[in-house]
C-alpha cells in the first residue's frame, strides 16, 4: 500500500501544479483591470447603486467617488485597504486575490493618470 501511494504522489503533484498554472493564466496573472472587474466593480462601478461609489461620494465628493477615475490613490494605500477592509468594505484574503493579482490591481488603480494622458 505504501509503495502504491508513493507512486501516485508525483503525478498528482504535477497535475495539481498544472491546474494551478492554468487557473493563474486564465485570469491573465497580472491584469489589474480584470481583477478589478471581478472583485471590485460590484461596489465601485460608476452607478448610483454601487455602495462603494455612493459611500465615497458622500465622504470624498464627486471627484473621489469612482475609484477607477481617481488620480490620488497610491498602490500602498490600495493594497492596505484591500487586505484590511474598511467601514462597509470587506477585506480580501490571498486565497481570493493573490499577492500578484493585488500588485497588478494596485498598479492599475494608481497609474490611471499615466495610462490616460
Ligand atoms: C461590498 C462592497 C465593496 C467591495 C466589493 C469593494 N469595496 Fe472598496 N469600498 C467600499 C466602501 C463602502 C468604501 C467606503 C468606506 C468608507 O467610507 O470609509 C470603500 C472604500 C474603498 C477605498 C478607499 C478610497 C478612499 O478614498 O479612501 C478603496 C481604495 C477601495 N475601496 C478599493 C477597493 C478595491 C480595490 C476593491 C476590490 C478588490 C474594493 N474596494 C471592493 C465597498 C466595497
Amino acid at each position: 500500500m505504501k509503495i502504491r501511494s508513493t507512486r501516485l504522489r508525483a503525478p498528482l503533484a504535477v497535475l495539481c501544479c498544472l491546474s494551478f498554472m492554468t487557473a493563474t493564466d486564465a485570469t491573465g496573472g497580472g491584469d489589474g483591470a480584470a481583477v478589478f472587474s471581478r472583485w471590485c466593480a460590484g461596489c465601485h462601478s460608476d452607478t448610483p447603486f454601487s455602495p462603494g461609489t455612493v459611500a465615497l461620494r458622500a465622504t470624498r465628493g464627486d471627484a473621489g467617488a469612482v475609484i477607477e477615475n481617481r488620480h490620488d490613490l497610491t498602490s500602498d494605500y490600495v493594497e492596505n485597504i484591500v487586505r484590511k477592509g474598511r467601514a462597509g468594505m470587506p477585506s480580501f484574503r490571498r486565497t481570493e486575490i493573490s499577492d500578484d493579482e493585488l500588485g497588478a490591481l494596485a498598479a492599475y488603480l494608481s497609474t490611471r493618470e499615466e495610462a490616460q494622458p
